[in-house]
């Protein structure tokens, strides 16, 4: 899968082909940030007003940062850092940008501390939905369960080890070998789950409160928080903001325009988080649960209840996890690959060594989320856990920095001829259109939002 000689001078490869690379950077977007953080994260911040600001943060600045990011990499053509020396030396920027690999660098290890433990989750629910442990259970039983298994830590210490050395291991082979292949036929498979569990919940449960929930127009709702926390969650489910779109961008052969590319990537990604709204919210009102009470376990407090009760549950509900844990793990790949990347190619390091020594630094600090739900859950700062202030500082505010610095360079710092040709945009009244949105509309908004919440909390 390695790429042509030319590539091989640089000894770094490339993706075997175009499509390849949409899977991959598929894989990276489609994941935890989908089924189970934009369900809760919804529910917390009031459902549909949250979910059309998330909307349109999606299509208005996550679109143009994701195009943005893709370009650079593929321009670039090195690791998220190395790729401003580059630039530096072929265009003269100023070094000072490479900070945006480095927030990206810091972000992705944070992100993917949590993610990991949230994957353990994943994990241990294959094997509970597999031995039939949900099988015609209450709301409170399913409670239970999984309350059981947030206090304790060692099992959740198992899973998260389990997690990243699985990481750890695939990212020491390289990510372009057989990730194509992983993504081709487990996500279909999961949209397909998913797809049966919206239409199953639509025929047995509350359809109606859901659809009123997630879809209803109440501008009453939108406070600055919600609209940051939207824009944190667009950020995060894009893989956007912290050069794993770069990183990905910087293995795509060809010279083809990116932005139907780029369309695809948003397309399947809105589409699975809007069902797996469709397929958690209806448990919800059926079993009247508080849509803000379910928090980080929403997903794992609410499926199982479907679960127990369809027929084939067992085999449904396993299959769902680990499509889930696929699912997370090849967004894992993409969380570490930039900071692995940089160990290979500015270190010199082996591929393995670096995976090994990135995953146990991940790891360690991965401890801090273990102990968030048990032994240190009381231990808090501005009302949140050490899993909540990871979570809130790494996708709220590190992404969107990194996503401001990464539209700004390339709308103003870079060339105006490289953005031209990368996009492809034919029609000049698109291009102004497109210009207007990546210099001005986009990075104003994002700052906006930052600044916004600075002042009012
Ligand atoms: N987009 C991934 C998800 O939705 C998470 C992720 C965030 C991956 C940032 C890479 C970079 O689960």
């Amino acid at each position: 899968m390695l790429g042509n000689s030319q590539q091989v001078a640089y000894s770094r490869g490339q993706w075997s082909s175009r499509i390849t690379f949409i899977f991959a950077a598929t894989g990276s977007a489609v994941g935890l940030g989908n089924i189970w953080k934009f369900p809760y994260t919804a529910a917390e911040n009031g459902g549909s007003s949250f979910i059309l600001i998330y909307l349109i943060c999606i299509f208005l600045i996550g679109l143009p940062v994701l195009c943005c990011e893709i370009l650079l990499g593929r321009h670039g053509k090195r690791n998220t850092v190395n790729i401003f020396y580059r630039f530096h030396r072929d265009y003269a920027t100023p070094l000072g940008w490479r900070i945006i690999g480095w927030i990206g660098i810091a972000s992705g290890i944070m992100i993917l501390s949590f993610y990991s433990v949230i994957a353990g989750w994943v994990g241990a629910y294959i094997f509970k939905s597999a031995a039939g442990a949900f099988d015609n259970m209450t709301a409170e039983a399913v409670n239970n369960i999984w309350g059981a298994l947030l206090s304790n830590p060692e099992q959740l210490l198992i899973w998260h080890t389990a997690f990243m050395v699985l990481t750890a291991a695939t990212l020491a082979r390289g990510v372009r070998d057989g990730i194509e292949r992983v993504v081709r036929y487990f996500m279909p498979l999961l949209l397909i789950l998913l797809i049966g569990l919206v239409i199953y919940n639509a025929l047995t449960w509350d359809m109606q409160s859901t659809l009123k929930f997630m879809f209803s127009f109440e501008p009453d709702k939108i406070t600055p928080y919600v609209i940051l926390e939207a824009l944190g969650m667009a950020f995060f489910s894009l893989s956007i903001g912290m050069g794993a779109m770069m990183i990905y961008g910087s293995y795509l052969p060809g010279s083809k325009p990116i932005l139907g590319t780029t369309a695809a990537i948003v397309v399947a990604d809105i589409t699975v988080a809007l069902l797996a709204g469709l397929a958690i919210f209806p448990l919800l009102f059926s079993f009247d649960l508080n849509p803000d009470e379910g928090g980080a376990g929403l997903i794992f407090k609410t499926l199982p209840l479907a679960i127990g009760q369809m027929p084939g549950g067992h085999l449904f509900g396993s299959l769902f996890f680990f499509l889930l844990l696929v699912a997370a793990w090849t967004s894992a790949l993409s969380l570490l690959e930039p900071f692995a990347a940089w160990c290979v190619e500015h270190r010199s390091w082996n591929r393995s060594g670096a995976a090994i020594a990135t995953s146990a630094g991940v790891w360690l600090l991965g401890l801090l989320t273990v102990f968030s739900f048990n032994e240190w859950k009381d231990i808090t700062l501005f009302d949140k856990t050490a899993f909540g202030l990871l979570d809130y500082v790494s996708s709220n505010i590190m992404l969107p920095i990194g996503g401001v610095l990464i539209v700004l360079f390339a709308a103003w710092v870079l060339p105006a001829s490289i953005m031209r040709d990368e996009i492809g945009l034919r029609n000049k009244k698109w291009q102004k259109v497109w210009q207007f949105v990546i210099r001005y509309l986009c990075p104003a908004a994002i700052i906006m939002i930052l600044f916004n919440l600075l002042t009012t909390s």
